[in-house]
């Protein structure tokens, strides 16, 4: 294995619209203590000696603008590549992995809307894919009890049953992959699209298990939750506060 191999390229899919989280600019830019969401994103794993290059899949029509706000923001001198996104959550992903040279081995996915995971997971995940695993998930135990229901929004639903919570994770990113594996499931999903089948997946270990890959999960951490609605975004500004108070941040 070369030096190229042995470090980790990064995918951060950032082109979607953000639009639970209400009316404003695209969610990878809007500010999280004065600095995008996408660029906390990128200097979270920046900060990981595991990744050399990271690839941003920008929203289409915002890729100079992405370029010019990478630019402003120090980025600990690491390889940072801005490609047009797409469509879907997916597709982002695909594009962005299409742009990482073919030498790299392993690859981590990292949603723009997790700005503050820690570099720990980041360096976990890393680790899991370097030590041999296919495809690596950070998740969290549950809190709440989750139960499956008919789908029937503004109605009453009928509840189908509940899943023992203690079997349960909540997945979070970076996701890690063997870069073949990741590629070779992008591939095969968009082949399955064009002729009319599955719809997208929400997350790309959701691929791997879709084609009969082995995914495993690590501890990931609290902080490394998705900003989805406005009240995340509270809380987010409340940890960065925190860490800002407690350790210069
Ligand atoms: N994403 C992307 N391309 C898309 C859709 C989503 O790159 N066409 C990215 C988002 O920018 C985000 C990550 O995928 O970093 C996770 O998606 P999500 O939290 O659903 O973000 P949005 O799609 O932007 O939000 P919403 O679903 O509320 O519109
Ligand atoms: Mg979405």
């Amino acid at each position: 294995m070369n030096a190229t191999a042995a470090v980790a390229a990064a995918v951060v899919p950032a082109a979607g619209r953000g639009e639970r989280l209400g009316p404003g600019a695209p969610k990878a830019l809007r500010e999280l203590g004065g600095v995008p969401l996408l660029v906390h994103a990128v200097r979270a794993l920046a900060r990981s000696r595991a990744v050399g290059l990271v690839v941003v899949a920008a929203p289409a029509d915002g890729v100079a603008e992405v370029v010019g706000l990478l630019d402003s923001h120090g980025l600990d001198g690491k390889d940072v590549r801005v490609v047009a996104g797409g469509a879907t959550r997916q597709e982002s992903v695909r594009l962005g992995l299409a742009a990482i040279p073919s030498e790299v081995e392993i690859v981590l996915v990292h949603d723009a809307a997790r700005p503050l995971v820690p570099v720990e997971v980041v360096d976990a995940v890393a680790a899991a894919v370097r030590a041999g695993a296919e495809a690596v998930v950070p998740a969290v135990p549950l809190a709440d009890t989750v139960k499956r229901v008919e789908s029937n929004p503004g109605l009453p639903e009928p509840v189908l049953d509940t899943p023992d919570r203690a079997t349960l994770r909540a997945v979070q990113t970076p996701q890690g992959f063997r870069r073949e594996t990741l590629a070779e499931v992008h591939a095969r999903a968009l082949a399955e699209e064009a002729r009319g089948g599955l719809p997208p997946v929400t997350d790309d270990a959701g691929l791997v298990e879709r084609f009969g890959g082995r995914v495993v999960v690590v501890p990931g951490h609290e902080e490394a939750f998705k900003v989805t609605r406005p009240l995340d975004l509270v809380l987010a500004e409340a940890v960065l506060a925190r860490r800002r108070a407690s350790d210069g941040y």
